[in-house]
This record gives structure tokens, C-alpha cells and sequence, in this order.
């Protein structure tokens, strides 16, 4: 493969890189990334060494938090989180499932408290398989991943 970058390398700021194909304008809405002011570059269905396809988020002038980047894992648990200094990689890892998630998810149930009251939603997650299952810690129903259409920005 040749060394052209697809999308143009950034100076500072994240890559969120080998991105399960479709999950990218998932996790755009996820981490709320078109109401920023920092410029976003989305890349969907590149060619992929590991993978048949990927999708890749650049982030410029924005490192992401490790919960922002751990919340990435419940859409891809696989993603790459490359932290951007000075056009160098600077920093790498996997992201990582977190045990629970707060606030940023909507719970599916329309009947959940959460739908009805001013409150934080508080969702367990737990991988089954290769499926991403999330509880609501509330109404006590279980979702896939893909169940979870929106989010609290
Ligand atoms: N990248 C970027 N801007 C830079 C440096 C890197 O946008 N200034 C992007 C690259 O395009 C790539 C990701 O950050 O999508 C990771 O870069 P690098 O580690 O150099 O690429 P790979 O070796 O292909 O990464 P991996 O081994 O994780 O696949
Ligand atoms: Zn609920």
C-alpha cells in the first residue's frame, strides 16, 4: 500500500482511526463534534489493513478526554485514539470499554424515568460476545448497541 495519506495529516489534535465501517457519523453524534468550532475530517470506507473497511475521524485542536475516547469503545470497542502533537503521533491506545456510562446516552425506553424527569441516564455495559450490551441502570431493560439512536450533547 502506498503511503499517501487518504485524508491530509493533521498538526495537533486526535485520529480516531479503524473505525468499524458506519459507526463514524455514529460517534460524531456521540462525542457531539459538528456543534464544536474545531475542524472535523471524516473519512468513511478507506481501505484498511486490518479490516476490509474503516472509517477515520480527525479532530483538530482537540485532544480528546480518556471518557470522550472510552465512550468511542461502546460503537467500536477496536478504535485507535492517536493523540496529534506537532504533525507526530504522540500518543496511541485502544480505547477501552468503560464499566458504566452516564449522561451521554438516551435510554430507548420511551416509559424510562429518564424520559420524564431532569436526570442523568446511567447505563452498564457489558460485552457479550462481540456484542455490546448496555443496561439502564433505571429501568433495568438491556439494548444493543445499535438499539441506541440518540444522545445527550
Ligand atoms: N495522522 C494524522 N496526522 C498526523 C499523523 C498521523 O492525521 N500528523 C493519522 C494517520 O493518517 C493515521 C493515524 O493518524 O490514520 C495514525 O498514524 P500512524 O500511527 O502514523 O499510522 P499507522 O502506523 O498506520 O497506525 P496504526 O498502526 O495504528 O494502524
Ligand atoms: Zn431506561
Amino acid at each position: 500500500m502506498d503511503k499517501t495519506l487518504l485524508v491530509s495529516a493533521i498538526k495537533k489534535g486526535t485520529v480516531i482511526d479503524h473505525i468499524v465501517k458506519g459507526q463514524a457519523i455514529k460517534i460524531i453524534k456521540l462525542l457531539n463534534l459538528a456543534s464544536h468550532d474545531k475542524r472535523v475530517t471524516l473519512g468513511l470506507n478507506l481501505p484498511s489493513k486490518t479490516q476490509h473497511h474503516k472509517d477515520l475521524i480527525k479532530v483538530e485542536g482537540r485532544e480528546l478526554t480518556p471518557a470522550e475516547a472510552n465512550s468511542v469503545a461502546i460503537l467500536t470497542p477496536q478504535a485507535t485514539i492517536n493523540i496529534i502533537d506537532d504533525y507526530r503521533v504522540v500518543k496511541k491506545f485502544t480505547c477501552k470499554l468503560p464499566e458504566k456510562i452516564k449522561h451521554i446516552i438516551v435510554c430507548p425506553n420511551p416509559q424510562c424515568i429518564t424520559n420524564h424527569e431532569e436526570m442523568d441516564t446511567n447505563f452498564q455495559v457489558n460485552q457479550e460476545k462481540k456484542q455490546v450490551k448496555l443496561q439502564c441502570h433505571y429501568c433495568e431493560k438491556k439494548f444493543n448497541q445499535d438499539e441506541i439512536t440518540s444522545y445527550n450533547t
